[in-house]
């Protein structure tokens, strides 16, 4: 892990991490957008408006279920994330499914390159607590938003990652906010390190408020029938925080 950058180590965890992530997940997440760990979906929240033939861009789109999704239902997508693993199933399940999305391998610190393109939505599910800065990324977002284009992104909810799912009791100060490493040693005895953005929810709102983006809602959905990402959360904690936090930004 020494002398690599938080992007570096986070980039070796999806790489490695990809082809179990992609096992896990349900393929019914190809047919709706689901917004996360029980935080229900499009069907239900109806946030994206219509979308048919809309421009949309995928923040951290991993397999591209999401931008596959939305294809099918007419929007012209186009999903970036770090991970060539992530990126390469997300071309495999579009072949698949029978879509045309165009997926490229991009962090979020270069997504100006994208300029002079321009996107009538952009989205991201459960991807911007990998992203090292939000100011900068919020800005790019908005000059690649057309006037009036909306900006919608679910992280974990900040509650949820402080309490220990085995006790229910408090493992981290909600004030110690920034990046986290944790080291992990997975079944086959390998080692990786896990790193993500603890940040408040007050830090996260004024960056948007600051970054010249109308923050229209904020929604922590918490939807039981969670069937997708169920596995992995305890129910007990689930049951008292939303382990997903959505917020709805316009240009
Ligand atoms: C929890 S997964 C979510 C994937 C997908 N949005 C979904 O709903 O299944 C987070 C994704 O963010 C990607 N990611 C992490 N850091 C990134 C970065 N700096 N730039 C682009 N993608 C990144 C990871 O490779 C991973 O595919």
């Amino acid at each position: 892990m020494s002398g690599k950058n938080s992007e570096e180590i986070i980039k070796e965890w999806w790489d490695s991490a990809s082809e179990y992530y992609q096992k896990e997940i349900s393929a019914d997440k190809m047919t709706t957008v689901q917004y996360g760990p029980f935080g229900s979906n499009e069907e239900k929240l109806k946030l994206l408006g219509k979308i048919k033939n809309k421009h949309v861009l995928e923040l951290g789109c991993g397999g591209g279920q999401v931008s596959i999704a939305l294809a099918k239902k007419g929007a012209v997508c186009t999903g970036i994330d770090i991970s060539n693993k992530q990126v390469g199933f997300a071309r495999e399940n579009a072949e698949k499914e029978g879509v045309k999305v165009e997926f490229l391998e991009l962090p979020f610190s270069r997504i100006k390159e994208l300029k002079p393109r321009k996107f009538d939505v952009v989205l991201s599910v459960m991807a911007l607590q990998y992203c090292s800065d939000l100011w900068a990324l919020l800005k790019n977002v908005r000059d690649l938003l057309v006037k009036g284009g909306i900006f919608i992104f679910s992280i974990e909810h900040p509650f949820y990652l402080l309490i220990d799912p085995k006790d229910m009791k408090i493992k981290e100060s909600y004030f110690d906010s920034g990046l986290k490493i944790k080291k992990e040693r997975w079944p086959d005895k390998s080692i990786h390190y896990f790193a993500y953005y603890d940040r408040k929810v007050s830090d996260i709102v004024n960056l948007i408020l600051d970054s010249g983006l109308k923050l229209e809602r904020v929604i922590e959905p918490f939807d039981k029938q969670d069937k997708i990402w169920g596995t992995g959360y305890r129910r007990a904690l689930v049951n008292k925080i939303a382990p997903t936090i959505i917020f709805k930004c316009r240009k």
